[in-house]
């Protein structure tokens, strides 16, 4: 493994915070290294430096996005975090249901920002069909963004490993999977109805965001712990901008807000609401 000086390190996280609001402390130094070393290992560079060299001096976005592959985890899992399912069924579905909410229009718009792999935007697909009412009455969309290239292919694709859906009640499975055959043999693939209220497209999210909004609920979960303070509070200003009042924002729960001045007010664990 090429050890990566303390110099080379700051580097990096200097370049991962500046292009994605990363913020590396010196703990991810092995993982980096490790990571690092696989790439290099079936990569042209034959060193850390002349790879740095290469990012600063000619690299393309396209060539900036593999770094950013290296160093970014896009662990994931489908209902993850079930309380923010429940919340929603709860607070948002049942009311609804009841008519005890009237939205202004029937318009219902999700966004999974930093949706990863698909996972979480197709557990909210899945989780509207068994809980919004009359779903076809709605135009109901989610919106799903990731920066990470291999992410959102995966995401489009949406095929996973049979074993990421065991451990889910299997009428859900049945009714909302497809099982591969032959060369697709032990993986599923998410239902066409299901895939087409997910629209997935690539984003940094510290960048401009050309979607003007209001969303209903945005889930922003296991995104920002790679963020610093005044990140994350300048990112959750952004969300607040585009929910709607009494809009729905759920962080992940090993996340916090605490110390972050935003109009938002703590529901329940790692939710919110405008
Ligand atoms: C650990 S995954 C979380 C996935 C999903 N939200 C969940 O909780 O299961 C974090 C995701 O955030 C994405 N991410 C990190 N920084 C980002 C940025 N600046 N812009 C967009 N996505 C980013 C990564 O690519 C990764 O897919």
């Amino acid at each position: 493994m090429p050890a990566i000086t303390p110099k080379q390190f700051q580097f990096i996280a200097s370049l991962a915070k500046e292009y994605w609001g990363l913020h590396l402390s010196e703990r991810k130094m092995d993982l980096v290294c490790n990571r690092l070393a696989k790439f290099l290992a079936r990569s042209p560079y034959d060193s850390v430096d002349s790879y740095l060299e290469h990012l600063t001096s000619s690299a393309d976005e396209e060539d900036r996005l593999v770094f950013f592959d290296i160093l970014s985890t896009n662990v994931t899992s489908f209902f993850r975090e079930r309380q923010h399912f429940d919340y929603l069924e709860r607070e948002f579905y049942t009311p609804l249901a009841r008519g005890a909410t009237t939205l202004p229009s029937r318009r219902i718009r999700f966004w999974s920002a930093g949706c990863s792999t698909g996972c979480e935007p197709y557990s909210l697909a899945i989780h509207a069909a068994e809980h919004l009412p009359e779903l076809a009455r709605w135009d109901f969309r989610i919106l799903a963004t990731d920066l990470s290239n291999s992410a959102v292919q995966a995401a489009q694709a949406a095929v996973y490993p049979a074993g990421m859906v065991e451990s889910l009640d299997q009428t859900i499975v049945k009714k909302y999977f497809q099982r591969g055959a032959g060369e697709q043999a032990g993986m599923v693939r998410v239902a066409p109805e299901t895939r087409a209220l997910v629209s997935i497209a690539r984003l940094n999210l510290m960048e401009d965001w050309p979607m003007k909004g209001p969303f209903d609920v945005i889930f922003c979960r296991n995104v920002m712990i790679y963020f610093d303070r005044p990140t994350r509070e300048r990112l959750v200003n952004r969300y607040c901008d585009l929910l709607r009042p009494g809009g729905i924002l759920a962080i992940g729960s090993s996340e916090t807000l605490s110390g972050i001045n935003v109009p938002l007010r703590s529901v329940a664990p790692s939710t919110y609401v405008k």
